[in-house]
């Protein structure tokens, strides 16, 4: 990471869908001072909505298909390389990036989780909130490993889950608070980069 500091970042965003956290991202990066500079949107589905932001504005964008994952992941680390991609943000990603993929990338990768991990790692988190009848939920970004759901934990947001909340109310309540973690979450990752902090 060292090679990092000093200088403008370059991140891309990975989704594939809806992509309302890459928009939050979008309008956090048009802030001033804001460090997030974002150059690039890879995603593994053409029917994303979210690559309608990228459009508007303008940022560089790829659509990858997926159906061979080693060669996806190859193409994708080919258009990482081409922009000089210093820190991958997984936004609503639905794809396990491979062991190898993250080593060959060689940069952080962060990723934003609908729970507090380590509760609930994978998918339907919000269901299996709700039937565990839990008091709290939440969101998560955190590092990525090859151990999924597993790495560093950057930055967390507890919420209360109310006695009438359902599996959806929950998710809509939850995806209002990632659009604040997020960019929060990033900031901060870049700031102890350049101070050296530990996260
Ligand atoms: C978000 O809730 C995100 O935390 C979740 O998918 C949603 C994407 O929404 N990610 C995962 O579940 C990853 N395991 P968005 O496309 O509107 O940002």
């Amino acid at each position: 990471m060292e090679k990092l500091i000093g200088r403008n970042l370059n991140i891309s965003i990975f989704i594939s869908g809806r992509g309302s956290n890459l928009l939050s991202l979008i309008k956090h990066s048009k802030i001033k001072n804001s460090k997030i500079k974002i150059n690039l949107i890879i995603s593994n589905n053409k029917f994303s909505k979210g690559l309608e932001f990228a459009k508007k504005n303008k940022i560089k964008y790829h659509i990858i298909d997926y159906s061979k994952k080693k060669q996806a992941e190859n193409k994708i680390l080919g258009y990482l390389r081409k922009n000089e991609i210093d820190l991958i943000c997984l936004a609503g990603f639905m794809k396990i990036l491979s062991s190898d993929f993250i080593k060959k990338f060689k940069n952080p990768i962060l990723n934003i989780h609908p729970s507090l991990l380590p509760k609930y790692k994978g998918l339907n988190t919000h269901r299996r909130a709700i039937e565990n009848k839990d008091k709290f939920s939440g969101a998560t970004v955190h590092l990525v490993t090859p151990k999924l759901d597993s790495g560093k934990i950057i930055l967390q947001k507890k919420i209360k889950i109310s006695k009438i909340d359902t599996e959806k109310t929950l998710a809509k309540k939850v995806l209002k608070i990632e659009h604040k973690l997020y960019p929060a979450a990033i900031e901060k990752f870049l700031k102890s980069l350049v101070f050296k902090e530990k996260v």
